[in-house]
């Protein structure tokens, strides 16, 4: 889907260019000029299905910016980007759940190491510790710190255009208790989280 729609993006861009290059010059003049934008699509080439995605990816990602994720049954399905977000602020499980299964798509382009994301579960009061903790583990340990007990539930680190998921019994939340999803690589979790609550 994302590469069927990247091609067709850079399609898209180069059929434009061509237009482009090529209506330009010709009113000017006919001979000289088409030699000279030929030689320069080429090189504008990588670049231009690079810049040309990022419309694409916003106006494909409205969810982001809008409407939350819903809960459907036991589950519910999220999205991160490259801006550092997730497109929920809050979850509430139904109560009526033994098991929930939380899973983040990551929307973006940029890999692991700039840009990862997972989802990670503590009590509202551990967010803080585990992060500090996670930074000092490393991005091989997905920026969590082995066996954390804070921890409830947590996905692996994924860097964009991949998914991850993680279920977990909700009797390990407490009905009515606040408790954090965020995300631990470091910096993100000012941004990157948000409530979840059994209700
Ligand atoms: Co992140």
């Amino acid at each position: 889907m994302n590469i069927k729609l990247t091609l067709l993006t850079a399609a898209c861009a180069l059929a434009l260019s061509a237009c482009g290059d090529n209506s330009a010059p010709a009113p000017a003049s006919t001979a000289t000029p088409p030699p000279a934008p030929a030689d320069t699509t080429p090189a504008q080439t990588p670049p231009a299905p690079a810049e040309a995605a990022t419309p694409a990816e916003a106006a494909q990602t409205p969810a982001t910016a809008g409407t939350d994720p819903v809960v459907t049954g036991c589950e519910i399905v999220i999205e991160s980007n490259d801006a550092m977000q997730f497109n929920t602020k809050s979850i509430a499980i139904p109560s009526s759940c033994s098991d929930f299964k939380i899973t983040m798509n990551h929307v973006g382009k940029m890999p692991v190491a700039a840009m990862g994301h997972n989802v990670v579960i503590t009590a509202s009061g551990d967010m803080a510790g585990v992060v500090a903790d996670g930074m000092a583990a490393g991005l091989d340990a997905g920026f969590l710190k082995p066996d954390d007990e804070r921890v409830i539930a947590a996905t692996e680190m994924i860097g964009g255009g991949e998914t991850t998921s993680v279920s977990f019994s909700v009797s390990d939340l407490q009905a009515g208790e606040a408790y954090k999803f965020f995300c631990s690589f470091p910096g993100h979790s000012a941004l990157m989280n948000g409530t979840i609550s059994v209700e």
